[in-house]
């Protein structure tokens, strides 16, 4: 494609990000936003002189956007990533991507049965830290990763506390979904994807009296043990609020040649030099939160000109949501879910 990519937001709360993100991108052409929320709409169009302005997303698509961002609450992700697939348009869609497994699997359809880009917006993986541990195991440094483990736990943090975040049927869950999912992936993605076998997983709401308005019938804390092809193991846990010192995230990662551990943003590799135990700590140009969701829409952008695929697929999301769905009903259940 040699002329500018026309693009739409599709919700503007951390879709502000991604008009950020749009705007600083040379290869394309803001053409509306849409939120059904005046002020928001009015900050983004005067901060970013943009043509149009929508409620309801299907009027964004009339327009003739060749690809939107949606970043809407969870629920909304599959009928306007569908309605926008079917529009002819691609998508790149806010984590989750789904509040379940039969809502992913229909996005995947849609973007198939329309030959359009359906990526999914992992922005962890475009993190500098990320990005550069990710060469390093491509090249063999840890050897085969059979043994991983991840999460991201917040002291206090409940996010929208009483609103959509904290209503299952909008939300699809609590912490693992919100938080779990990006650390998940992100361990996955670099260890190559390896597919999920079986699941477990334990769920707990002990914080749910300190919300004192709207709903709440989601977890406060989950913990995930998912077995993965090839005989590797990931323990994931991910909380909105328990008692730990303050928020914290990370990534370990055991090989045998070497291991990698990410926590914040300080990536260290534990390997051997002549016989002798190191420790690696590689020099990077940190990326701010920003500019990670700047890299993965340049990235899309990019795929998309040169007819590549993108390196976070609807595929790999609806395994994701085979995994999330997977702990919550082993939860539930009290069992092993096996992931067809
Ligand atoms: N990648 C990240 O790190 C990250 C961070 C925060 C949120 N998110 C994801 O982004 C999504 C949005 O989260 P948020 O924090 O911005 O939520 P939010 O509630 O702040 O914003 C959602 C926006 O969608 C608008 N909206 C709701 N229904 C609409 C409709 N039918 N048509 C048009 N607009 C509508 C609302 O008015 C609101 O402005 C979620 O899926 C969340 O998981 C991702």
């Amino acid at each position: 494609m040699d002329r500018k990519l026309k693009v739409g937001i599709i919700g503007l709360g951390l879709g502000r990000h991604h008009l950020a993100g749009y705007a600083s991108n040379d290869q394309v052409e803001i053409i509306g936003v849409a939120d059904l929320d005046d002020n928001r709409l009015h900050e983004a169009q005067s901060e970013y002189e943009i043509p149009e302005t929508c409620h309801a997303y299907e009027d964004l698509l009339t327009l003739g956007p060749d690809l939107v961002s949606v970043a809407l609450p969870n629920f909304l992700h599959a009928p306007a990533t569908v309605a926008a697939l079917d529009a002819g348009v691609h998508v790149l869609c806010e984590k989750p991507m789904a509040v379940s497994v039969a809502e992913a699997q229909k996005m995947v359809d849609a973007a198939k049965r329309n030959d359009r880009y359906l990526m999914i917006a992992l922005n962890n993986r475009f993190r500098a830290e990320s990005q550069i541990l990710k060469k390093l195991i491509d090249q063999g440094e840890l050897g085969e990763i059979y043994y991983a483990k991840t999460g991201w736990l917040r002291r206090r943090g409940i996010p929208g506390a009483g609103g959509w975040f904290t209503t299952k049927a909008k939300s699809g869950g609590g912490p693992l979904i919100d938080l779990g999912v990006h650390m998940i992936d992100l361990t996955r993605w670099l260890m190559g994807n390896p597919k999920p076998v079986t699941v477990q997983g334990s769920v707990y709401s002990k914080f749910a009296h300190t919300v004192e308005d709207g709903h709440y019938d989601v977890e406060d804390l989950a913990v995930g043990f998912i077995r993965l092809e090839g005989g590797a193991t990931l323990i994931a846990e991910a909380s909105w609020a328990t008692n730990v010192p303050q928020e914290s995230s990370y990534v370990k990662l055991m090989g045998t040649k070497g291991g990698a551990e990410i926590t914040g943003d300080k990536l260290t590799v534990f390997t051997e030099m002549h016989d002798e135990l190191v420790d690696i700590t590689p020099i990077f140009h940190g990326h701010s939160w920003g500019d990670c969701i700047a890299s993965e829409i340049a990235h899309l952008v990019t795929c998309i000109q040169e007819g590549k695929e993108p390196m976070s697929t609807g595929e790999q999301g609806l395994e994701m949501m085979k995994i999330l769905e997977g702990i919550y009903q082993s939860a539930e259940q009290g069992s092993t879910i096996e992931i067809g």
